[in-house]
């Protein structure tokens, strides 16, 4: 088909092209999301043989058919403990999860034909905007973490007599920033809204214990569908729901992703409960990975780098273009260094993506071996007067 080329002809011309990477080697490796660690862990290694030689690779079917495993029902009450909720549901993938989970709750048939309306933060995942399209429900996006901008939506709509939902990632995967859980928690009480948070990223970071940063309030008076995921900070794959009975129950009843799709890998599932259970008890290790990622963005700051509105573990560095964040890409991965080039469409502003992990904290001259690269190098994303030094 010619029309295939033609798009991907017209990527390369304006370097928003994509392609499988393959690095070989040993690299300073800021591109991944494994941010603890935790991929290659012996002890979780072990708790995915374990389950795998008692429930066997494969979990054979729909959680609805032959599917439905004890492990299973064990790590989702662990997780709905941790996550001070009444239930919790866990999903293949993150990305499943959340087109599917707020797809089914934004289902028409369910509301009685009224679309709901979803506010919606403009910098939510892929998986997010999927769902909304899924369901046909009316989109309000906001600014990025721009409470007013929400609240003069919700004002505007208070009204309309429909389901509400504020959709928000809680720290954001490309920009680094967190969500004003608080604000958010407030308007959606004040607005008779329900609240979806996406804790892909806090997950194992933030929050009681690493649990996500919704672990910090009080969440009992307001339906909260709180997802994460066990791909990242985790280092596995997979994902949670968090909620109420209710919502599992019905969930169970509507939601594609989990009645039509075989149940996880008991596998999978054996080691991300096991990290789940490690990463309870790495506080020590979480305070030491912000403070190592708030050093380097000073340092950025301070060279003239633009790290945009991040506070936490992942550090944008903007560029002027899709190919200058390419070419800073190949340059530094010349010089032994891994970072990802984010462009078109996946944001708005190309960037580097810096995610820093325990290796970083243990290694500073990964840090200081990068920064010098950068620093030399003739990046024209400094937005300062070039070097300070101190
Ligand atoms: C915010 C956010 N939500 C959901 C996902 C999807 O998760 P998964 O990779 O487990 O499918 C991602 C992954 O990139 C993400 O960044």
């Amino acid at each position: 088909m010619k029309q295939y080329r033609i798009i991907c002809e017209s990527l390369k011309a304006s370097s928003d092209y994509r392609e499988l990477q393959n690095y070989r080697g040993r690299f300073i490796d800021f591109s991944t999301n494994d941010y603890l660690n935790l991929g290659g862990n012996p002890e979780i290694l072990e708790a995915a043989y374990e389950a795998g030689r008692k429930y066997g690779c494969g979990s054979t079917g729909s959680r609805l058919l032959s599917g439905n495993k004890e492990i299973f029902e064990e790590f989702e009450e662990q997780i709905a403990h941790d996550k001070n909720t009444e239930a919790a549901l866990i999903f293949n993938s993150g990305y499943q999860a959340n087109m599917t989970v707020l797809s089914a709750l934004c289902d028409e048939r369910t509301l009685d034909y009224k679309k709901a309306m979803l506010f919606f933060d403009k910098l939510n995942h892929a998986s997010l905007y999927k769902a909304a399209d899924l369901c046909k429900c009316t989109l309000k996006r906001y600014p990025n973490n721009d409470q007013n901008a929400l609240e003069d939506l919700l004002k505007k709509h208070k009204d309309e007599d429909c389901v509400k939902f504020i959709v928000s990632e809680t720290v954001f995967g490309m920009d680094g920033n967190c969500a004003n859980l608080a604000e958010l928690i407030r308007l959606a009480r004040e607005y008779n809204a329900l609240l979806y948070l996406d804790e892909a990223h806090a997950t194992g970071v933030f929050g009681h214990c690493g649990y996500g940063l919704s672990t910090d309030y009080d969440l009992s008076d307001i339906t909260c569908v709180i997802m994460g995921t066990f791909s990242k900070a985790l280092g596995v794959s997979g994902a949670y729901v968090a909620c109420f009975s209710d919502v599992k129950d019905y969930l169970l009843q509507k939601c594609s992703g989990l009645v039509y799709s075989t149940a996880p890998s008991p596998l999978v599932v054996g080691a991300a409960q096991k990290s789940w259970e490690l990463v309870g008890q790495m506080n020590e290790q979480r305070k030491k990975l912000l403070e190592t990622s708030e050093h380097l963005r000073v340092s950025l700051a301070k060279h003239g780098f633009d790290t945009m509105n991040s506070c936490s573990h992942i550090i944008p560095i903007k560029t002027s273009s899709s190919s200058e964040a390419m070419k800073y890409k190949e340059l530094l991965a010349n010089q032994g260094i891994l970072v990802s080039a984010v462009r078109r469409p996946t944001v708005p502003t190309p960037r580097l993506r810096l995610a820093l992990t325990l290796e970083h904290t243990k290694n500073d001259r990964a840090i200081t071996y990068f920064c010098n690269q950068l620093y030399s190098s003739s990046f024209s994303g400094r937005t300062g007067n070039g070097p300070v030094t101190g």
